[in-house]
């Protein structure tokens, strides 16, 4: 048996557990989605990160089945959104932007419901019921109503209603908005509890910070289309690194530290220079010593390293409007 082979083979070609290649959908004149090619492999978490109305949701309403495309195509678990939607429901959860939930039923008969929707039959339903609401710690008030959840809560009955199915690809559009911290932490480790369990996860978020946690890969939408894809690293290393800005109380000590350091940028009105370089203890140690060197005193600085927050900005033109790259404090 050429098993081996075989199985190197499966991996080299694994098939993605989403795949698009140039989807479209328009509403009247407003394009949304103009061109979207994703890949994400299986068992890895996908942030799709965008601003307000940049087409998050709609993606994720497209991937699942609940409207078609205009254009292009999509697979999510080896099944075309188009030609196959039962297949694609049948490997899928969704936890939509607002909570799924009926207020007026329990925690546990919200899951009862989705087990026969799902036809899991009774004993199998209760069950999967009682797992999932073990493991997301809300065995205790099963019998209270969901209307009498906090946010929190109603977000771990809704991912635990999603995974009744036992799927392969979950979609969570924006799985925190609204948690306090404490809250959203609890989420990150479902989510990545999900993922050590062979899960793949997509989700959107518009917190950078949440995307850098969570997410193996990071796509931006912005214009109806992909502006930057990579890891967090990656699009963090496409805009200006890290600094470090100085500034002087006086004329004098500004141009002595211009001439130590020729190659910092100048901002003249506040007599700060702009140093570009790591900004770790050793490289600030240097920089200090250098200035003793040049006899001159700082009268303050600051260190700037580049966030998820940067590169949003940078890419997503919030806040700019000529400039596509636009960095948060630039001195010129
Ligand atoms: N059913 C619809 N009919 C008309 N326009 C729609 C419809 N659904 C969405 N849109 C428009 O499509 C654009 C993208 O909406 P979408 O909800 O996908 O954005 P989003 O990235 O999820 O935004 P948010 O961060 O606010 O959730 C918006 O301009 C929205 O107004
Ligand atoms: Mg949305």
């Amino acid at each position: 048996m050429a098993s081996s082979v075989m199985s190197t083979s499966n991996t080299a070609t694994a098939s993605p557990a989403v795949s698009t290649a140039d989807l479209r959908k328009s509403y009247g004149d407003k394009t949304v989605l103009d061109g979207i090619d994703l890949r994400i492999p299986a068992g890895t978490v996908f942030a799709l990160l965008g601003p307000n109305g940049a087409g998050k949701t709609t993606t994720v309403q497209i991937l699942s089945t609940l409207i078609a495309a205009d254009g292009g195509r999509a697979q999510v678990a080896g099944h075309d959104v188009a030609t196959s939607p039962a297949g694609v429901r049948a490997a899928i959860g969704v936890t939509g932007q607002f909570a799924a939930l009926d207020d007026l039923l329990t925690a546990e008969e919200n899951l009862l419901l989705m087990a026969d929707l799902l036809r899991l039959g009774r004993r199998e339903g209760r069950k999967r019921a009682q797992e999932l609401l073990e493991r997301f710690g809300i065995a205790d008030v099963a019998k209270n109503r969901a209307a009498t959840f906090s946010g929190g809560m109603r977000r771990r009955l809704d991912i635990a209603m999603t995974l009744v199915g036992d799927p392969k690809v979950i979609f969570l559009d924006e799985p925190t908005t609204g948690l306090d911290p404490r809250s959203r932490r609890t989420m990150w480790e479902t989510v990545r509890s999900l993922v050590a369990g062979g899960v793949t996860v997509f989700l959107t978020t518009q917190y950078l910070e949440e995307a850098d946690q969570l997410a193996d890969r990071i796509a931006v939408l912005d214009g109806g289309r992909i502006v930057a894809e990579g890891t967090a690293d990656e699009l963090k290393a496409q805009i200006p690194g890290s600094h470090v800005r100085l500034r002087f109380d006086d004329i004098d000590e500004f141009e002595r530290a211009a001439t130590a350091f020729p190659g910092a940028a100048r901002d003249d009105e506040n007599l700060a220079l702009r140093v570009a370089g790591d900004a770790g203890i050793d490289a600030l140690r240097a920089l200090f010593d250098r200035l003793d060197a040049a006899g001159v005193r700082a009268a303050d600085f600051s260190v700037h390293t580049p966030d998820l927050d940067d590169v949003f900005l940078a890419l997503t033109g919030e806040g700019t409007s000529a400039h596509p790259l636009h960095v948060k404090e630039t001195l010129r």
